[in-house]
């Protein structure tokens, strides 16, 4: 069952991001889950099952594009559609905002990418930079 986490999903989901290997130490996984609940602009979805939470994609929308992070699925269930099924949930959810174009960001050297391609996303011909603002002087 593909939903919406709500903040009781908070450990579980956070839990499974560190299983899958994308957490960062650079990122506060729990912050980023809270975060993404508390925007009008972002959702987290979930897939659970037998009550366990075994997969995960977070998706917000900036007003010009829409962008996918966490696209996780526990091992032992993978190769099931569940990212499918995710990536879908995500790009029905920025659809209906009106977001017309959806992209995601990927770690150099993750072998696991390849699944975009199989699902028809394109790489594009750019390179992601950036800045920490958050602890910024005024
Ligand atoms: C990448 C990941 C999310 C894929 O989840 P999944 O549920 O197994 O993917 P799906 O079952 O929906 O697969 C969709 C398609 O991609 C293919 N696929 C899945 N994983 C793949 C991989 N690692 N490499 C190449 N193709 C892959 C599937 O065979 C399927 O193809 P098909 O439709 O032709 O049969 C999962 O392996 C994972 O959580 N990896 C660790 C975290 C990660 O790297 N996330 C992406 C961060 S950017």
């Amino acid at each position: 069952m593909i939903r919406e986490a709500t903040a009781a999903d908070q450990s579980a989901v956070t839990a499974l991001w560190e299983v899958c290997g994308l957490t960062r130490p650079w990122n506060d996984p729990v912050a980023d889950f809270t975060r993404a609940l508390g925007f009008d602009g972002s959702t987290v979805f979930v897939v659970e099952v037998d009550g366990l939470i075994v997969a995960s994609a977070m998706t917000g929308y900036d007003g010009h594009r829409g962008w996918v992070y966490y696209l996780a699925v526990a091992p032992e269930h993978r190769q099931q559609g569940l990212a499918r099924q995710l990536l879908t949930a995500c790009e029905v959810w920025l659809a209906a905002l009106g977001c017309p174009k959806v992209e995601l960001m990927v770690r150099d050297g993750n072998p696991d990418a390849a699944v975009y391609e199989k699902l028809g996303w394109e790489a594009q011909p750019v390179r992601v930079f950036a800045r920490c603002i958050a602890k910024r002087d005024a």
